[in-house]
This record gives C-alpha cells, sequence and structure tokens, in this order.
C-alpha cells in the first residue's frame, strides 16, 4: 500500500511500486485532467506537484511518492500562483486545442511560485520541457508574465 496526500486529501493506493505514476492518478484513482503524451519524460503533458516541484509523472515510479503531497490540474486553482495561472489562461485565451494545457499551466503555477518576476529566460527555462503542437507558446508567455503581475499584486494588497 502506497500512501500520500492528493491535492489535500489522504489517500492509498495498492499497486505495483513501479507503476508510473500517471497511471495511478489517471487509471486507479481516476483523475484524468493530467495528460499522457509521449510517456517517455519528454513533452511535459504529465506535469504534477510533488511537494510543490514540477515532476513528469509518467516517469516516476508510485513508491517515488509515498508520504508526498501531490497536486494535480483538478486542485491547482487553489494554490495562489495556480488562480493567478489559470485566471490569465482565460484572459489570454492561451488554450487551442487544449491536450497539452494541464501540464502547461502546471509548470507555470510552479515556475511563479519559485520565480515572482519571471524574465523571457527564466520562462524559456521553466517550460522548456512543455510541447505544445498548436503552438500557443506566445500566449503562454504572455500569460505567464500575466499571472506574475497580478499574484504579486494579490501579495501586497
Ligand atoms: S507524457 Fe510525461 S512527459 Fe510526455
Ligand atoms: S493547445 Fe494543442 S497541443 Fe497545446
Amino acid at each position: 500500500m502506497i500512501n500520500f496526500k492528493l491535492n489535500g486529501k489522504d489517500t492509498s493506493v495498492d499497486v505495483a511500486d513501479d507503476m508510473p505514476v500517471l497511471w495511478v492518478i489517471r487509471d486507479v484513482l481516476g483523475m484524468t485532467g493530467t495528460k499522457f503524451g509521449c510517456g517517455v519524460g519528454l513533452c511535459g503533458a504529465c506535469t504534477i506537484h510533488v511537494d510543490g516541484e514540477p515532476l513528469r509523472s509518467c516517469i516516476a515510479q508510485a513508491a517515488d511518492i509515498a508520504g508526498a503531497n501531490i497536486t494535480t490540474i483538478e486542485a491547482i486553482g487553489e494554490t495562489p500562483s495556480g488562480q493567478a495561472v489559470q485566471e490569465a489562461w482565460l484572459h489570454l485565451e492561451v488554450v487551442q486545442c487544449g491536450y497539452c494545457q494541464s501540464g502547461q499551466i502546471m509548470s507555470a503555477a510552479a515556475l511563479i511560485a519559485a520565480v515572482p518576476e519571471p524574465s523571457d529566460t527564466d520562462i524559456d527555462e521553466g517550460m522548456s520541457g512543455n510541447i505544445c503542437r498548436c503552438g500557443t507558446y506566445v500566449r503562454v508567455r504572455e500569460a505567464i508574465k500575466e499571472a506574475a503581475k497580478s499574484a504579486a499584486a494579490k501579495r501586497a494588497e
């Protein structure tokens, strides 16, 4: 049995230690917001947060998350950075087909939580592992800047 917190709730799963975390989230727990893209850690579609850090869940094993705090796209809007990112995403209509966007939002939320005023270089580095076949990169960049500004304004209130 592997125990962890998922979006704030105590969660236990009876799975093999080496089951990919993405399988645990989608197939065992039925939470399908986190997407399968490449399956080899190269596209970012499966990004979740583990103790606040972004992780490619397709290449992490279930045993790796024992005792950890996991956040998925379903609950990222409950964090200050996640809420700011989701609002900016809607305002700037970032999404095209949508498939990569859970991962984009998870990486963006982690980026502005770690780097409150990200430069273009910070954004390039923080988002370099998230691939978008629709080419939404320009809107992603603008939305991260807008989200960082609104998160900073909320902190100053
Ligand atoms: S599905 Fe995990 S990085 Fe592509
Ligand atoms: S919005 Fe379609 S793959 Fe990114």
